[in-house]
C-alpha cells in the first residue's frame, strides 16, 4: 500500500458506516450485505481455485508482458515472472471469492471482466453456473496463452477469452452480447479509461446490472473516476468496500450510497 492508499485506507475505516446491516433500512441492501457481502461460508470449488493459485506463484518462469494498462507499480519491466504476476496483479481471494457469491445469487446471464490476467478470477465468475456466459478480455498475448490453460485445465467452457485492447475488442464484443448483466472491470486504471469503459458498458446495462469497480483507490485518478461514476444519474445504488466500488441501476431506487466495512 502506497502513502495514497494508506491515506485513503485510514478514512474509509474510520468513516465506513455500516457493518453487519446496522442501520440499514432497505431490505435489498440489508440481504446484499448480510447474506452476500459479509456470509463468508466457502464453497466446494475454493480450494481448487487457491491451489491452483499456489501453483502460479510458484512458477518462475519468465513471459513477455504488453502492458496496455496505466502501468504497474511494482512491475516495471517487460519481462515478468508469472510468480510475480500472481502475486501483484490477480484480485485477493477474499474478493475473488465475493464475486462467486455476488454470481451465484445474482445469477447473470452474460458477465464481462476487463483485463484477465491468468484466469483465476473468470473461474470465480464463470463457476457458479455453467450457463453463465463469462466474457474475458485481456491485451497481453502471453499473458492470455496462460488464462486459457488455467480455463482449460478447470474444463471451464463458459469462459470465452478474447485477446487485444479493450478499446478494439469492445465494441464489436457487446454488439455480439447485447445486454451486460454483470461486469468485472480490472483493467486500465486512469481516469480517461475507467469512464470510458464505464460509459462505454453503461450503454448495454439493463434495470439489473451489477457492475463492479476494482482498486478503486490505486490512484487520485482512480478515486475521481469513482466519485464521477457513483453520482452518474444511472446509478441508483453504489458500495464503496475500498477495494472495490459496486454499482446498481435499478430504475425504482431512491438513490443511495454506502460505505461498507469489509
Ligand atoms: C489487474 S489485472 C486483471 C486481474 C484479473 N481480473 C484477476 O482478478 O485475476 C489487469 C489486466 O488487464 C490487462 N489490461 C490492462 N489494460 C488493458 C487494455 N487497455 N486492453 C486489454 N487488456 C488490458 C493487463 O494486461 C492485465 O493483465
Amino acid at each position: 500500500m502506497n502513502f495514497y492508499q494508506a491515506g485513503k485506507y485510514f478514512h474509509y475505516w474510520c468513516f465506513a458506516n455500516h457493518q453487519n446491516g446496522h442501520g440499514i433500512h432497505s431490505p435489498f441492501v440489508f440481504d446484499l450485505l448480510t447474506n452476500i457481502i459479509e456470509d463468508f461460508t466457502p464453497f466446494y470449488c475454493f480450494s481448487d481455485i487457491e491451489n491452483y493459485r499456489r501453483k502460479l506463484l510458484k512458477n518462475h518462469s519468465e513471459i513477455a508482458v504488453t502492458d496496455y494498462g496505466a502501468g504497474s507499480k511494482i512491475q516495471k519491466s517487460d519481462k515478468r515472472k508469472i510468480s510475480e504476476i500472481a502475486r501483484y496483479s490477480l484480485t485477493k481471494p477474499k474478493y475473488a471469492q465475493l464475486l462467486f457469491r455476488l454470481v451465484n445469487h445474482f445469477k447473470p446471464e452474460n458477465i464481462i471482466e476487463l483485463g484477465t490476467s491468468l484466469g483465476l478470477t473468470s473461474l470465480y465468475l464463470a463457476f457458479p453456473n455453467s450457463k453463465t456466459k463469462v466474457f474475458t478480455v485481456e491485451g497481453c498475448p502471453e499473458i492470455a496463452k496462460i488464462a486459457s490453460n488455467t480455463h482449460s485445465n478447470f474444463i471451464a467452457k463458459n469462459i470465452n477469452l478474447q485477446i487485444g485492447n479493450f478499446q478494439k475488442v469492445l465494441p464489436q464484443l457487446l454488439n455480439e452480447i447485447k445486454t451486460i448483466d454483470f461486469a468485472f472491470i480490472d483493467g486500465n486504471h486512469s481516469y480517461k479509461a475507467t469512464l470510458e469503459n464505464f460509459k462505454l458498458l453503461k450503454n448495454y446495462s439493463n434495470n439489473n446490472s451489477i457492475f463492479i469497480f476494482d482498486d478503486i483507490y490505486w490512484s487520485k485518478e482512480m478515486t475521481d473516476a469513482w466519485q464521477e461514476i457513483k453520482s452518474d444519474n444511472a446509478v441508483t445504488l453504489s458500495i464503496d468496500l475500498f477495494q472495490f466500488g459496486i454499482i446498481f441501476f435499478m430504475k425504482d431506487f431512491k438513490k443511495q450510497d454506502f460505505r461498507v466495512r469489509f
